[in-house]
C-alpha cells in the first residue's frame, strides 16, 4: 500500500501517544496495536515515519539510504551557536561516513573486548561494596544507590575523572538526556545548555592536563589521535562528552528496568539465584523486554523503501525499539519474560554502523550485577510501585524502593 492511500486507520494520537500516562505506563500493547495496524506509519504530529516490525528495524539500521549526518537539529533542541550546537557538532551518531569511519575507528579502540574484560575486576569489586551497602541498610533506593553510582564509576574511571568530580558528572548528563525527545520544555532546554557549557570546559581542561601529564586513561590514549590528525581537538572532546552521556543513563535503565522485571517475574528471579551463571541471557532479556533506548531517528538521503511505504529524500524515520522487541514475528511468545529464551537477540544496541559501541561494556557491567544480586538476597522485593521518569527515548524510574 502506498503511503499517500487515504484509509479508516485510527489516527496518530491513537496510536502512538508516548507521552500520555497510559502509554508510559505499558507502551507494549501500543507498539502491538500500532505493528498489526499500520507497521510503516506516517505520524503527522511528528511530521515522521513510525516503524514497528522486528525486520523492518533492522533493515532500516542497516540502509545506506539512511543517514544521520545534517540532522543535528534532528528534533531542533538547540541554539545555534549554543553549547549544545558546539559539542553536537561531531558526535559519533550524528555523522555519516566517511568522517563517521574515521572517529569511530579511534574510538572503537577503547572498547574491544579485551579491554573491557580487563575492567571486569574494577566493576565487580565495586558491585561487591554497593552490595555490602544495600545488606548493612536492609534495603535501598536502587536508582541512586546502584543503577546510577556504577556506570558513572566506570565511566569516570575510563576516562580518568577523579572521584570527587562523578556527582557533578552525572547530574549534568541527567541533564542531556532530554535532548534525544522530540519535545522538551524550555527549562530543560536551558537545563542542558549550561550541562554542555560545564562539560565542554571541563573536558577540554581535563585533556588540557592530559597533555602536559598523559596518564593510563581513555583521555590521554585518545591524544596521539590528535597528533596524527586522525582525530581534531572538537572531535575528541565532544565524543567524550557524547560517550558520557551514551554511557551513563542508558545503562542504569537497563540496571533498573532490569531489575524491575525480575522482581515482577519472580520465578526468573529464583532461577537467577540458582544459577547465576544465567547472567548473560537474563540480560539479553532484560534487554529486550523493557529497552533502555525505545527509539532511534534516521533521515532518508535518497529514495529508499521501509516495508512496503516508498520513502523520499528527507523523510524522517523512527525505529521503535520497543516494538521490535515484542514482534511475534521474530520473538515467540513476545510478552512472556524469559531468561532462557533461546536466540534472544533485541535490537536495543542498534545495528549497522551506529551499532552500540559500548554494548560491550555495558552488558559485562550488567551481568556482574545480575551474576550477584539474586543470589546475595533471595528474597530482595520492592516496597512500592515505582514511577517511570516519563521521557520519551530513555525509558526509566524516577525511583526503586527495594528491601532485602
Ligand atoms: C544498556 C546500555 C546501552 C544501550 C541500550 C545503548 C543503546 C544504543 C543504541 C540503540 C545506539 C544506536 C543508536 C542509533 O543507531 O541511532 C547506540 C549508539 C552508541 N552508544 Fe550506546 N547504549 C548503551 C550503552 C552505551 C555505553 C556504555 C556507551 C559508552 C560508554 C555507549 C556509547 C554509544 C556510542 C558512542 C554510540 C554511537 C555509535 C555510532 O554512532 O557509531 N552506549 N547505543
Amino acid at each position: 500500500m502506498e503511503a499517500e492511500t487515504p484509509s479508516p486507520r485510527p489516527d496518530g494520537d491513537e496510536l502512538f501517544n508516548p507521552r500520555s500516562e497510559s502509554f508510559i505506563r505499558d507502551p507494549y500493547s501500543r507498539y502491538d496495536r500500532l505493528r498489526s495496524l499500520d507497521p510503516v506509519h506516517f505520524d503527522a504530529r511528528l511530521n515522521g515515519w513510525l516503524v514497528s516490525r522486528y525486520a523492518d528495524v533492522d533493515a532500516l539500521l542497516r540502509d545506506s539510504a539512511m543517514g544521520r549526518a545534517g540532522q543535528r537539529r534532528f528534533f531542533g533542541h538547540f541554539d545555534e551557536g549554543g553549547s549544545i550546537d558546539l559539542a553536537s557538532r561531531s558526535w559519533l551518531l550524528n555523522m555519516d561516513p566517511p568522517d563517521h569511519t574515521r572517529i569511530r575507528r579511534q574510538f572503537g579502540k577503547a572498547f574491544t573486548r579485551q579491554r573491557v574484560e580487563s575492567l571486569r575486576p574494577y566493576v565487580e569489586q565495586k558491585v561487591d561494596v554497593l552490595l555490602d551497602r544495600i545488606a548493612a541498610d536492609g534495603g535501598c533506593e536502587f536508582v541512586s544507590s546502584v543503577a546510577q553510582p556504577l556506570p558513572v564509576a566506570l565511566i569516570c574511571m575510563m576516562l580518568g575523572v577523579p572521584e570527587e568530580r562523578h556527582e557533578i558528572c552525572r547530574d549534568h548528563s541527567s541533564a542531556l538526556l532530554p535532548l534525544l525527545d522530540p519535545v522538551i520544555s524550555e527549562a530543560q532546554q536551558q537545563r542542558a545548555e549550561e550541562a554542555c557549557a560545564w562539560f565542554l570546559e571541563y573536558f577540554g581542561e581535563l585533556a588540557e592536563q592530559r597533555r602536559r601529564d598523559p596518564k593510563d586513561d581513555l583521555l590521554s590514549a585518545l591524544l596521539p589521535a590528535e597528533g596524527e590528525g586522525e582525530l581534531a581537538r572538537h572531535e575528541l572532546i565532544n565524543n567524550i562528552i557524547f560517550l558520557f552521556s551514551a554511557g551513563h543513563e542508558t545503562t542504569s535503565s537497563l540496571l533498573g528496568n532490569g531489575l524491575y522485571a525480575l522482581l515482577t517475574h519472580p520465578d526468573q528471579y529464583a532461577a537467577l539465584a540458582e544459577d547465576p551463571g544465567l547472567a548473560p541471557e537474563a540480560v539479553s532479556e532484560m534487554l529486550r523486554w523493557d529497552a533502555p533506548v525505545q527509539y532511534f531517528g534516521r533521515r532518508a538521503t535518497a529514495d529508499t523503501k521501509v516495508g512496503d511505504r516508498q520513502l523520499r529524500p528527507g523523510d524522517i524515520v523512527m525505529g521503535l525499539v520497543g516494538a521490535a522487541n515484542r514482534d511475534p514475528e521474530r520473538f515467540k511468545d513476545p510478552h512472556r519474560f524469559d531468561i532462557g529464551r533461546p536466540d534472544c537477540q533485541p535490537v536495543s544496541f542498534g545495528a549497522g554502523i551506529h551499532y552500540c559501541i559500548g554494548a560491550a561494556l555495558s552488558k559485562m557491567e550488567s551481568e556482574a550485577l545480575f551474576a550477584r544480586l539474586p543470589q546475595r538476597f533471595p528474597g530482595m522485593r520492592l516496597v512500592a510501585e515505582p514511577e517511570r521518569r516519563g521521557l520519551m527515548a530513555v525509558r526509566s524510574f524516577k525511583a526503586l524502593d527495594i528491601a532485602v
